[in-house]
Formats: structure tokens, sequence, C-alpha cells
């Protein structure tokens, strides 16, 4: 049971908490097919924890404000990759910007070259048509193991920078081939082949790399880096893309 001294010591959290708030607007670009054919913009002004995540701010509005904004979001921690939009400009993850970063004013939009459903979401298939077709799973026919497949940690180091994919999207969606082609298969299925083409487990490279070779593969990369500075798990994915097409054109296909 809460006694005089818990009551007084969340009060004086309480109190605490509004003496460092700082006042943060959100300007966030807003749809509703069912409303209208056009985006609006829309303005709300809460106070804040300097250190609370944007999340924390755009669920101050949805829960406060406004609860018809629609966002993605699950794990509010950088892993589940499901919360990547357009802030101040820059793709990034809402639970990885602090408000301090952005206060007193952000712009909150969708991520760019994927169709918006509503608000801040995006139909995510036509990313996950580019990753489901460069099989993103480990190939291998040479028949069931006794045991688990040895791999030495030279041989593990080799893709470990992108195993650390989480499909945000945030690279694909920063990327200008993308947004004026729809065929581009994408960085993000490309990181994802890397994963695979270079485990030395794997029998499927060859199939990739062909795949990857065709028209909307990794040659209409143009190296613009967006997609690298675009990353929230700090992959390196132009280099990535760079050692992909060096397999292609030197080594095995
Ligand atoms: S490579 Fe980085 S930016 Fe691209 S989908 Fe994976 S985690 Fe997101
Ligand atoms: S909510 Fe999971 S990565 Fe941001």
């Amino acid at each position: 049971m809460a006694t005089a001294a818990d009551a007084l010591q969340a009060s004086e959290r309480a109190e605490k908490k509004a003496a460092t708030s700082v006042t943060l607007t959100l300007k966030i670009r807003r749809y509703n097919p069912e409303i209208s054919d056009e985006h609006r913009w829309d303005e709300f002004t809460i106070q804040a924890d300097p250190l609370d995540r944007l999340l924390d701010a755009l669920h101050e509005v949805k829960w406060r404000h406004d609860g018809t904004l629609a966002l993605r979001r699950s794990c509010g921690h950088g892993i589940c990759g499901s919360d990547a939009m357009l802030i101040n400009g820059r793709n990034a993850l809402a639970c990885k910007v602090l408000v301090k970063d952005v206060a007193p004013k952000v712009t909150v939009e969708p991520i760019r070259g994927l169709p918006v459903l509503k608000d801040l979401i995006v139909d995510m298939d036509p990313f996950l048509d580019g990753y489901k077709s460069i099989l993103p799973y480990l190939v291998n026919d040479s028949g069931e193991p006794d045991r688990e497949r040895f791999q030495s940690p030279e041989d593990r180091a080799r893709y470990d920078d992108t195993t650390k994919c989480i499909l945000c999207a945030a690279c694909t969606t920063s990327c200008p081939i993308f947004w004026g082609d729809e065929g581009y298969i994408g960085p993000a299925a490309i990181v994802n082949a890397h994963r695979f083409i270079f485990d030395s487990r794997d029998e499927g490279g060859r199939e990739r790399l062909k795949i990857l070779s065709e028209k909307s593969g990794v040659f209409r990369c143009r190296t613009t880096f967006n997609c690298t500075d675009a990353c929230p798990r700090g992959i390196e994915v132009t280099k990535a893309i760079q050692e992909v097409k060096r397999e292609i054109l030197f080594e095995r296909f």
C-alpha cells in the first residue's frame, strides 16, 4: 500500500519533471484517404522531458491530443525496425531520437518512396517483395548435418555487419534511385543478400548474384551514400553494395 512518504516522493518527482520539461511543437504530415486525397499538416505543442524519445512525444500526441494519429511502433528500443520516419528531413527511428535533440520544433513525415496508407504508416509490401526476392535464408542442399555447421571466427566476421539489419527500410526509402524507379530492389534487399552470399555455409550465392545482376539489381545503385547515412544500425550499406557488385564482376559470376 502506498504510504505518505511514497506520495511525497511521487509529488517531488512530478514537480522535478515539470521544472525540467521542454516545450516541443510537432508538425506532422497527415493523410487519411477516407477523408481526403490530399495530405495536410497538423501541429501539436506538448511538454516533454528532454530525455524522452520522439516516439514518447508522438504517443503523447496520440493518447492525449488526437487519437486518430496513425503510426507503427513496437519495441521502443531500436530493435523491431517499425518506426522509421522522416524526422526533420532525415530518415530515423522515432524511438532513437531524443526530444532534446529536436526541440523546440520537429517535422515528422512518413518515409518516402512507398505508398502512404495513413499518416505515418506506409505500405511495406513493395519493400518486402524486394527482400523476399533475394532468398533471405540459408540455402544448403548438402543434406542434414548431424550437428551444427561449423564456421571459423574469420568466416563469421566476413558478413557480421550485414547481420545487424532490422528491415526498417530507412536505407531503401532514403535512396533517390528507389524513389524514381519502383523496380529497383533497393539497399536493404542487397544488404540481406550480402549476409548470405558471404556466409561460408550457404550454397545459394550464385542464384542471388544472378538475381542482383538483373536490371533491377545492384547496378542501379549510383553510390550516393544516403543509405549508409540513414541506417540506424550503423551498417556500412554502400560498402556492402560495392562488395556484391565486385563479386558479380570479378569473383564468382
Ligand atoms: S540496412 Fe540499416 S537502414 Fe537498411 S533496412 Fe537494414 S537496418 Fe534499416
Ligand atoms: S519501435 Fe522498434 S525500432 Fe523503434
